[in-house]
């Protein structure tokens, strides 16, 4: 670093003690469109701001998917016994219930999230509800691939496995990605193993751009809150005021898209670059894909899965998808 590099506005250890998060805020605000990855909106206020969304009465996906996954017990019941329930992007684990009741005793559950401390709350939660299943936290980002630490997947290997992705979370990759995940959750989970995959695929834009932009102004905190802790870890100058939440839908893509645009124009300090917004550019901060069925069973077989059976929401056009490795 030369001595005009080295800012002391921010602290010099910042890089180093978030080396992932700094190179891709670095690179996506590098970027043409700037854009960030929506995995780093999940530090704790960040997870606190999203359980805020499920409640309000725009975002339809959480009830909707809880009620779905409700009037799925029988099906769920014909599902192997003695299986090891591997969650995807946990979170509270608040739908976990759903699927572990339903089950003939299951033997274990494995909760994956990014979020660590939350992730341990709710493991430890679901511990206290289920004290004879064998309970399991792996703090890992399952957009990367996933490793079986090795005392655990002695274990799991030898039970049925039920991979349990809900929330439409699948709809934060583009569909490239999705197919990447879909062909590691098939290596991670093993032969013979299902998976239950909660898919959003809404069209409606009169009902997606209130989930995404609702009166109450939850999600556009939930939007700036990026920056917040960008400024927090990374030591940058961002004003979250000085942004717009910009919710849009864009059919071509099937996708909301969620954006944070610069009114006018300004210059944003961090790690000893500048980075400057014009008057109305923004910074793209997620993706959240819309598959209808059809779209989403394409997607699962070019990863290599069979459907097996999928369901629809009374009152939306959430569903959950059933695939066989
Ligand atoms: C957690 C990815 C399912 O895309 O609907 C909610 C995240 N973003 N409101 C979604 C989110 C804005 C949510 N997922």
């Amino acid at each position: 670093m030369t001595p005009s590099q080295a800012n002391a506005t921010h602290p010099p250890d910042a890089a180093a003690a978030h080396p992932v998060f700094a190179a891709q805020v670095l690179e996506g605000l590098s970027a043409r469109p700037k854009r960030i990855p929506s995995t780093w909106f999940y530090d704790h206020r960040g997870s606190e701001l999203f359980e805020q969304i499920t409640a309000l009465d725009e975002y339809y996906l959480t009830r909707s998917e809880t009620a779905l996954l409700r009037s799925l017990h029988a099906e769920f019941s014909r599902l192997p016994a003695g299986a090891a329930v591997i969650e995807f992007g946990s979170g509270s684990s608040r739908k976990t219930p759903l699927l572990l009741d339903a089950l003939r005793t299951p033997a274990s559950y494995t909760a994956i999230d990014i979020s660590g401390d939350f992730l341990r709350q709710s493991v430890r939660g679901l511990q206290l509800r289920y004290p004879r299943l064998d309970v399991h936290a792996l703090e890992a980002d399952f957009s990367a691939p996933l490793q079986w630490p090795p005392a655990l997947a002695a274990a799991v290997q030898q039970q049925p496995r039920i991979g349990f992705f809900p929330g439409s979370t699948i709809g934060n990759f583009t569909p490239e990605q999705a197919v990447r995940f879909l062909h590691g959750a098939a290596a991670f989970l093993g032969h013979g193993a299902q998976l239950l995959v909660g898919v959003d695929g809404t069209q409606d834009k009169a009902r997606l751009i209130p989930a995404y932009d609702d009166a109450r102004g939850v999600t556009a905190t939930f939007n700036r809150n990026l920056l917040l802790r960008i400024n927090r870890e990374l030591g940058a100058d961002f004003n979250p005021q000085a942004f717009r939440h910009v919710a849009r839908f864009d059919p071509a893509h099937s996708r909301v898209e969620m954006h944070l645009m610069s009114p006018a124009p300004q210059t944003v300090h961090l790690l000893g670059q500048r980075f400057r917004f014009d008057a109305a550019e923004t910074l793209h901060t997620e993706n959240s894909y819309k598959y209808p069925a059809a779209m989403f069973q394409r997607l699962a077989i070019a990863a290599g899965w069979t459907p097996q059976k999928h369901w629809l929401a009374a009152d939306s056009d959430v569903a959950l998808h059933l695939l066989q490795a």
